[in-house]
């Protein structure tokens, strides 16, 4: 994308693991008047959830004085007591931040008049209608913009429309009469994270920023360049929020073809991954996507649902777009119907039949279990009269749809399943007690060492 903002790449400052100055770091201020304000935390992270508190920490063990704001007492005991979903390296930054005196966590709000920066990570997810859900931004937003302070910068990441951040910060701040790019600094940076995977180093991964000015746009890099390494700048608020859109529409509309050369390759009995493999061979013009059980988590099944909802405002239609959100939505439907098949083909009906659901989260090796297509398999097979159980190290227990608990096995030996539903295959899974007689539906399409394997 071409930008007509002069954007040099900031390269981020050797990184230091303690704090060298007790006083906050305010050379990302330059542009603002009320660059003298005197500010107790160099940034202050709103949401400590999957993307909070690893920037939080990333940035704390660049040098940078952090407050950590969230309004779960729940998630504040869980950070505190350790207990965190994180990475190794993550868990070990947050015992040394824990005990430094310039890293804090709080539920105050009130607090963020104190940061000089103000980094914006709360949930954007969607209703049950596939319609954005922006009560908790909103809010959060209207929160960060009551606390604002001549001389600070706010940088929103939580992922959203096109125009968000100008209808939820710069507006609301003008409307309060502080001038943005001469009082205040707004700018967008999409979140690249992806939990669980320590291929990636935080600060390896590029960030794309957007400022509401040249300014905005600086000061801003500077801030996320104290620890990622490469900064992106683009031309505007809303292209950087359009980036991120961009980014998790390409992946949902790659998995739905994926899914379709899956089943494809079904219907013509040609292995699917021998021809996804021998495709990733062409070093240019092919990247991998892999079929699967459906998509979960809190991207791919929301993000492109914010755009094609700020699309329908100006009745215009996508339908390449539409047609892989619909393909993804359906395909945790396709798995029950591939059950129903394969228990059929043993003679056995899908009412009665023991059915063992095996790794429950929507990606391997996290706790995470938002939008994870396992919650609509189980809870359409208890819909019809499926004896269901589930094996995931992970969680002690789950809900389905309709709020019913279900305990997790411990001993899915015990289970004597009729059928087992390889949904998320977590490192290190016990497969010692799967008999070779147990039929396994894989719709990770990678277990070919299974026995008795079938796939979607
Ligand atoms: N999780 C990912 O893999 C990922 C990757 C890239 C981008 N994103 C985007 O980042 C954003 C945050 O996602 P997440 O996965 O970190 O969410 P999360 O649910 O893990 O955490 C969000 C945290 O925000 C807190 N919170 C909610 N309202 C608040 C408020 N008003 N003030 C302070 N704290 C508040 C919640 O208690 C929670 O702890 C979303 O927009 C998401 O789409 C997520």
């Amino acid at each position: 994308m071409s930008t007509n903002i002069a954007t040099p790449s900031v390269v981020a400052t050797p990184r230091h693991e303690a704090r060298t100055t007790d006083q906050p770091d305010l050379e990302f201020l330059p542009n603002l008047v009320a660059r003298d304000h005197q500010f107790d935390y160099d940034v202050a992270i709103v949401g400590l959830g999957y993307v909070g508190l690893p920037t939080a920490l990333s940035l704390h063990a660049a040098g940078a004085s952090v407050l950590g704001i969230d309004v779960s007492e729940l998630r504040l005991a869980t950070i505190r007591n350790g207990e965190a979903d994180l990475l190794r390296s993550d868990q070990e930054r947050l015992a040394q931040a824990m005990q430094a005196d310039d890293f804090t966590i709080s539920g105050d709000s009130l607090q963020l008049s104190t940061a000089a920066a103000v980094i914006v990570c709360v949930p954007t997810p969607i209703d049950p209608y596939q319609t954005p859900d922006l009560s908790i931004l909103r809010s959060a937003c209207a929160m960060v913009v009551n606390a604002a302070v001549p001389g600070q910068l706010l940088i929103l990441t939580s992922t959203t429309y096109s125009g968000c951040t100008r209808d939820l910060l710069v507006t609301p701040l003008e409307e309060g009469g502080l001038v943005v790019g001469r009082d205040i600094n707004v700018a967008f940076s999409p979140e690249r994270i992806d939990p669980g995977n320590d291929r990636f180093a935080h600060e390896d991964v590029p960030r794309v920023v957007g400022g509401a000015t040249e300014g905005c746009l600086a000061a801003a890099e500077a801030l996320l360049g104290r620890y990622a390494r490469t900064m992106h700048g683009v031309s505007s608020l809303e292209a950087a929020e359009m980036t991120k859109l961009l980014e998790n529409t390409f992946r949902a509309v790659n998995i739905a073809l994926a899914n379709e050369f899956a089943e494809a390759c079904l219907a013509l009995g040609i292995p699917v991954m021998d021809v996804i493999g021998a495709a990733a061979t062409k070093p240019y013009g092919f990247m991998p996507f892999y079929p699967g059980a459906g998509v979960g988590g809190h991207c791919i099944p929301c993000d492109p649902h914010y755009l094609l909802w700020q699309l329908r405002k100006e009745h215009i239609q996508v339908p390449v777009i539409e047609q892989a959100m619909s393909e993804i939505a359906r395909r945790p439907r396709r798995v029950v119907e591939r059950i129903l098949e394969t228990l059929a083909d043993r003679g056995k009906p899908l009412d009665g039949a023991r059915v063992l659901v095996v790794g429950v989260s929507y990606k391997p090796d996290v706790a995470d279990l938002r939008e994870s297509p396992a919650l609509e398999i189980l809870s359409m097979l208890a819909a019809h009269g499926t004896e269901i159980g589930y094996y995931d190290p992970f969680f002690k227990s789950l809900r389905l749809k309709d709020g019913t608990e279900i305990l997790g096995t411990s001993e899915p030996g015990l289970f004597h399943p009729d059928l087992v539903v390889l949904h998320t295959d977590h490192a290190g899974t016990d497969w010692s007690w799967l008999g070779p007689d147990d039929v396994v539906l894989d719709t990770t399409y990678r277990r070919s060492d299974l026995p008795q394997r079938v796939l979607l």
